[in-house]
Parts: structure tokens; sequence; C-alpha cells
């Protein structure tokens, strides 16, 4: 479904039965490169938003009224609420991110004086793991920033995307989502400090690679119970830890103080996930430091030892995602490759060579239909620019 801003224009001025013109706006998605798992743990990641993403287009009212219209799922039709009335309603489906982040900014003490008209399109391919969530929580914080000219510290809007997620919708994630989304640099990765919020970008200077995003295509239903079961194992091997250390986060800790402290961790399950997020925060401080000395190759190799972690300590990967994985680190021309996002299914990403690229895809295309019994897509990593008003013109893919 391609489309493009006038398809929009129009979209949006036969169903909100409108001749106003609005502004657009766009929040891409993302993928992670390594430092999966890490954020809540109070570690590092290393994410970049990629061109996939939503596009919203958005017109103030003279009334209260909001009428949120998602061209994604044109079955819910318009979905509408008063700005005096923003408390979660499941038959809101979807429409519950834009009226999360709007309440949250109201919450925060920001002055939204009237309602909107606002359509949102997402390319974000459904289910994938890459942030579509995220991605209209950030679209919508700056629909709302632009809009209502509001002088509102990025950071601070990636937080209230994160509160959205932990207390309105009740997904209980980490702050890497809507940060990378937020704060997307074309080019670049964001290497980020989940304790501290400290960051700072990353130039990736892929010349003769590119990285290809590889989409499972399995649906990911169990994906949130088992995301907070994560959670709290790692909780309890904190808190074990804590009984000799003085520490705050998994994060704080070297894999020589882990290893030599882990006999203080009483279930082996919890000891091998704490283990799992020590060392996955230590291979992304050191993925860092081969991307600058453009050491791509051992860049990939933390790459897979990431995936190797997920798969055996973690056990967040599946069928799905290991034949993608063990498959694209049999090919000629691939450096690295992971399961990126949460797991359990969506997507994983390789940094493959130009060269080999379609030879790659048409291999692991066999064997996962072979193994798995359906197909897996494949498309090429574009890192774009974080969340922000666009012009009006282009194709939206
Ligand atoms: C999901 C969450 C993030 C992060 C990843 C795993 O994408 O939203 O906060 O925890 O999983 O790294």
């Amino acid at each position: 479904m391609e489309q493009t801003p006038a398809s929009l224009l129009k979209e949006f001025q036969t169903i909100f039965n409108s001749d106003d013109t609005p502004r657009y706006f766009f929040a891409p998605g993302r993928i992670n490169l390594i430092g999966e798992h890490t954020d809540y743990n109070g570690g590092h990641v290393f994410p970049a938003s990629i061109s996939f993403g939503t596009y919203a287009l958005a017109a103030k009212r003279n009334d209260n009224k909001l009428r949120f219209y998602s061209v994604n799922f044109p079955e819910k039709g318009v979905i509408e609420c008063d700005l005096s009335n923003l408390d979660f309603k499941d038959q809101d489906n979807w429409a519950n991110y834009p009226k999360g982040m709007i309440r949250a900014f109201l919450q925060d003490g920001f002055s939204i004086t009237t309602g909107a008209d606002i359509l949102y399109y997402g390319n974000i391919p459904n289910g994938a793991g890459l942030s579509s969530s995220a991605s209209i929580e950030m679209a919508t914080g700056v629909i709302l920033e632009n809009l209502f000219n509001l002088t509102i510290d990025r950071v601070r809007m990636v937080q209230l995307g994160q509160k959205v997620e932990n207390e309105y919708i009740g997904v209980n994630s980490g702050i890497m989502d809507q940060f990378a989304i937020g704060k997307g640099k074309k080019g670049h990765a964001i290497l980020l400090d989940c304790q501290s919020l400290e960051y700072r970008y990353a130039p990736l200077d892929l010349e003769n690679q590119v990285i290809i995003i590889i989409n499972t295509n399995k649906r990911r239903e169990l994906a949130g119970s088992k995301y907070n079961e994560r959670r709290s194992e790692c909780e309890r091997a904190l808190g074990d830890l804590q009984s000799e250390l003085s520490i705050t986060s998994l994060g704080e800790l070297s894999i020589e103080q882990f290893e030599e402290h882990k006999h203080l961790i009483k279930n082996s399950t919890d000891m091998i996930r704490a283990k799992h997020a020590v060392y996955e925060n230590q291979r992304t401080l050191a993925a860092l430091e081969k991307l600058k000395e453009n050491k791509l190759d051992d860049f990939g190799k933390l790459m897979n030892e990431s995936h190797l972690s997920l798969q055996h300590d973690y056990e967040v990967t599946g069928i799905e995602l290991d034949t993608i994985v063990e498959t694209a680190w049999q090919q000629e021309g691939v450096l690295g490759a992971r399961m990126t996002g949460a797991g359990f299914g969506g997507c994983a990403i390789a940094i493959v060579e130009k060269d080999h690229v379609d030879s790659f895809k048409q291999n692991i295309h066999d064997v996962y239909l072979n193994k798995i019994g359906y197909e897996p897509t494949f498309y090429v990593a574009t890192i774009g620019d974080g969340a922000k008003e666009i012009e009006n013109e282009g194709v939206f893919k």
C-alpha cells in the first residue's frame, strides 16, 4: 500500500469531512544493533531509527474533541473522545496510544488548549517488533509539541512515551524504543546508557555492506507475559546480589564482579538471565569501540555472541529466529546476525556485503520455508532521522 502526501490529504479531508490543511509529521521505527534486554537492567543499548515509520496528518479543532483515524485499521473507523476524558478504553484499540500520550502531556502540565483531528498511516510491518507502538506515541508527541507550540525537552517526551507504555497501556518495557525513535539521527546509531540517559551518536559508515532486516512473520502472542517474566527474573537476581553488593542495577556490574558474586543468586534460571544482562551490556560497550575502529568483522562477531546468549541464557529466541540467524551465519558475506527487539518472533538483523545480498535472501528464504512452513520477509534498513514535522512531499511507501 503506497501512500503520498496527496492521497493522505484526500483521505484526511474525506474521513474527517474537513477542508482544513493539516500539518505532516513522521516518527520512525527502530532496530537495535546490540544490547538486548539490557535497558530495564540499567545497561547500554545501541539502537538506530529506520526509514519505516508512522506518518501523521494533524489539524487543531475549535472544540475539545479528539478524532483519530488510522489508514491501517479502516475497520476501526474514526475513534473519538474528549480532551476532558482520556481514560484507557479497550474499544478505543490502537487509539489508546495517542490518547495516552495526550494525557501524559496534560499530566505533565503542558497546555493543550483544543482538540484535534489526526490521521495516522504506518508502514512498519505489523507485529514485527520494530516498535510501531512507540512510533505512534512519538509521532503524537511531535504533533502536540508543534500544534500547540510547546517547549518540551526531547528526552522528557521520550520518558512520557515510556510512561504511557508502562502505566497506561500496561506493558512493562524499558526506554530504548522511545529513545531511539525520539532521538534518532540519519546515518547514526545511538549508544545509550539507560541508567543515566547519557547518550552519544556513532556514525554507521557501511560502505560495502547493508543491514538487512529479516521478519520471521511469526505472531508474537506470548511476548508480553514472557517479557515481564524475564524482568522479574532479573529483579530477583539483583535482589540476591544486593545482599552483598551495593548496586542498584545489573548494568553496574563488570564481568569479573558478576563471576565473583554469581553464587549469591539462589535460583539457577535467575542466574543465567542475569548473566546475559551483564555480559550483553559489556558486549554493547565493546561493540561501540569496534565500530569506532571500523572493525566491522569484530562488531559482527559480537552480534553473533549476543544472539547465542539470547538463545541459550535469556531464552527469548525460538525456532523461527534461530533458523534465520543460524542460516545467516553460514552465508557468504555475512559479518554478523542476531535477533533484534524483544524476541519471541519479530525480526532478525544481519550485516551483509552488498555483493552477497541476493544469495543471502534466496538461501534464507529456502531454508526457512522448508523448515518453518511459511516465508520470511526481507527489508533493507535505512537509518533515518527521529520523530519530527515533515514537508508534505515525497512518497510514503
Ligand atoms: C522491547 C522493549 C524494549 C527492550 C527490548 C529488548 O523492544 O520495548 O524496552 O527491553 O524489548 O531489548
